[in-house]
């Protein structure tokens, strides 16, 4: 009998999530035999037991195609939102699996993604993770499918906001996404030549990017580039932040936890449009006219490039050979170009933030961009 497996993509979409299901799904049909059961809207799929059936023909031409065919979701498999309730849906979960004869369940997301591949494993069920983001944050892999896309797009961003910036004589703050890492602003920022690069690693001092801006104007060059991570805070909010998180992990209590979420979820409002904040501040400190661009979910839209296709499909068809040697409870990681199984106790959980000496933060120190400390 053939082996059924079950795939969905999960989190934020991202470049090259087509190319995954197609990876996995040509290897899984062609060379190992099984059958493939696409699962719809993430983990929301698995709990409604709304799939459709992926063969040859379904696969066939989306692998340059932008978005999930599958459609995507952020729910969380044990805090569902059902007949507006939280309910614990994993036992709905095992029992779909079970009703559907499912051999393993492919999951094709970030971070979020990887912790609820977790609680399911913990369910009992044969699980493999495949990492995809644009904020390439997932430990123990080198790259996620999605970034080099999203790192393209950011990059043209941040060279085109030149010749305006140039022409105007202004400041322009872009804010580019990466949640609470900072690789697509740095990697945009030193391959765009950004002047300044703030990133949520390196809490800035205001009066240090005024300077950079400053800076440049006295050596006759009055315009200036902000490529600004939108977890990026000062030096000031990141203590805020950092006090708000402290007070969280220490609640003991239900009641002192939701009191802590609430002080957190303030704190993070308050820091809301962080970037239009740092325009008015730097036009106030410079003399400037500062304006501000959000790239927003343009980063994460449409076909992916090269990289991204040629990731997806290798982890995608890694994926499917790990799942015939019944390997799981592992993310298929990259590692130095290979696909590498990694346990997902050690992926889920743990963020990969840019260390603050790492070989780009050199490199952009090198060429004289400041970092705003
Ligand atoms: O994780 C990918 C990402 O695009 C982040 O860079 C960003 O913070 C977030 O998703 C946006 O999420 P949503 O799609 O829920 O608005």
């Amino acid at each position: 009998m053939a082996k059924r497996i079950g795939i969905l993509t999960a989190g934020g979409d991202s470049p090259g999530l087509n190319a995954a299901i197609r990876g996995f799904g040509k290897a899984a049909i062609g060379h190992h035999g099984m059958e493939l059961l696409g699962f719809r809207s993430g983990l929301k799929g698995l709990v409604e037991n709304n799939f459709q059936v992926l063969d040859s023909d379904t696969l066939s031409g989306i692998l340059t195609i932008g978005g999930t065919i599958l459609g995507t979701s952020r729910d969380k498999p044990h805090r569902m939102v059902v007949d507006g309730e939280v309910r614990d849906m994993i036992p709905t979960i095992v029992e779909n699996y079970e009703k559907n004869d499912l051999h393993a369940v492919v999951c094709i997301g970030g971070g979020g993604t990887a912790k609820n591949a977790k609680r399911l494993a913990d369910a009992g069920l044969n699980v493999i993770h495949l990492p995809k983001t644009i904020d390439n944050d997932i430990a123990h892999t080198d790259t996620s499918f999605g970034f080099s896309t999203a790192l393209g797009i950011a990059t043209e961003a941040v060279d085109r906001l030149h010749s305006t910036a140039h022409s105007h004589h202004r400041v322009i703050v872009v804010e580019i996404m990466g949640h609470k890492a900072g690789w697509l602003a740095l990697g945009a920022g030193i391959a765009g030549g950004a002047d300044v690069i703030l990133i949520p690693e390196i809490p800035y001092n205001l009066e240090s990017v005024a300077e950079s801006v400053n800076k440049r104007a006295r050596s006759g060059r009055n315009f200036s580039v902000i490529a600004l991570a939108e977890g990026a805070r000062s030096i000031e909010d990141a203590a805020d932040l950092e006090a708000a998180e402290a007070l969280r992990k220490h609640a003991n209590t239900p009641e002192a936890k939701a009191a802590a979420d609430k002080h957190r979820a303030t704190v993070e409002a308050a820091h809301r449009d962080n970037a239009f904040k740092v325009a008015e501040q730097l036009e106030e400190a410079t003399g400037l006219e500062s304006r501000v661009t959000i790239l927003g979910y343009v980063q994460r839209g449409g076909t992916p490039d090269a990289n991204d296709r040629l990731l997806g499909t290798l982890l995608g068809s890694a994926g499917a050979d790990m799942v015939a040697d019944g390997e799981f409870g592992v993310t298929v990681a990259s590692q130095g170009g290979a696909a590498v199984a990694v346990p997902l106790e050690d992926v889920a959980g743990n963020l990969k933030t840019v260390p603050v000496d790492h070989e780009w933060v050199r490199a952009a120190r090198g060429v004289g961009t400041g970092l705003g400390d």
